[in-house]
C-alpha cells in the first residue's frame, strides 16, 4: 500500500508540475468551456442540489461555474474543510457569503449541513489532477474529496472536472478511493465512466 501512495506522490508532482506550466490563459479559457459544458448538462441545472468546490491555485476556474449555477437557481453546497480531513458542507449564497479559511482560501460562511449532506445531491463535482478510464481520481492528497464521494446517493451524478490530458488510461489506487461517474474536459465534454469496476482488488 505505501509503494501505491509513493506512486500517487509522484504522479501527483507530475501534474502539478504540467499545470503551472499552463499559461494563465489557458486555464482561463479551459475554466470557461468546462463551465458551459456543465451549465448546458440538465442534470446539473434541472433544480436540486448540487454540491461543488471553488477552485483556487492552477485548478480550471469553477468559481464563475458556481455563480453560475446559482443564478440558475440551483440550491449550491461548498465545502467546509475538518481538522480531521473530512468535509462538511455551507451553502453558497453568492460571492459574499464566502470568507478565507484556516486551511483553504475561501470557504462559505453559513450554518454547516454536516459531512451527509452530499447525500441529497443531484450532483457533487469535485476536482481532480487526473482521473482514470475506471473512474479513479488522484486529488490533492487529503483523502477529503473520497470520503464525500463515498456518501453520494446511488442516483448523484459524481463528476470530475479535469483539463485535457488529465483523463488516462490507468491510475495507481488505493482501498479508500472512491470512482467518480463522470469526468468532464474542455475537449471531450462530460464523459461517463463505468463507476466502480476501477475499485481495487484487496492489496491489489
Ligand atoms: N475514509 C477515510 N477516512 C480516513 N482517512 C482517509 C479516508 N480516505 C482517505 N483517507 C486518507 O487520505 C489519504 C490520502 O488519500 P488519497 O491519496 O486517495 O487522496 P486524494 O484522493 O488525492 O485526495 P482528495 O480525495 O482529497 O482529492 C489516505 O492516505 C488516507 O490516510
Ligand atoms: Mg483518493
Amino acid at each position: 500500500m505505501r509503494d501505491t501512495a509513493q506512486e500517487k506522490l509522484v504522479i501527483r508532482s507530475e501534474r502539478l508540475a504540467v499545470r503551472r506550466a499552463m499559461t494563465e490563459e489557458a486555464r482561463v479559457a479551459a475554466g470557461s468551456v468546462l463551465r458551459e459544458t456543465v451549465l448546458a448538462d440538465p442534470r446539473l441545472t434541472m433544480g436540486g442540489t448540487v454540491a461543488a468546490y471553488y477552485s483556487f491555485g492552477t485548478e480550471p476556474d469553477t468559481r464563475r461555474l458556481v455563480f453560475a449555477l446559482w443564478k440558475h437557481g440551483a440550491y449550491v453546497l461548498l465545502p467546509v474543510l475538518r481538522p480531521d480531513g473530512d468535509l462538511d458542507w455551507a451553502e453558497y449564497d453568492g460571492p459574499d457569503t464566502l470568507a478565507p479559511g484556516e486551511r483553504v482560501p475561501l470557504e462559505p460562511t453559513g450554518p454547516r449541513h454536516g459531512v451527509d449532506a452530499v447525500r441529497r445531491c443531484a450532483a457533487v463535482i469535485v476536482p481532480a489532477l487526473a482521473v482514470d478510464l475506471c473512474g479513479i481520481r488522484l486529488g490533492r492528497g487529503g483523502g477529503s474529496f473520497d470520503r464525500a464521494l463515498a456518501r453520494a446517493g446511488a442516483g448523484t451524478l459524481t463528476l470530475a472536472l479535469a483539463y485535457d490530458g488529465e483523463v488516462v488510461p490507468e491510475l495507481p489506487a488505493e482501498p479508500h478511493d472512491t470512482p467518480v461517474r463522470a469526468v468532464a474536459t474542455p475537449s471531450r465534454g462530460i464523459q461517463a465512466l463505468p463507476a466502480g469496476a476501477g475499485n481495487p482488488t484487496p492489496g491489489g
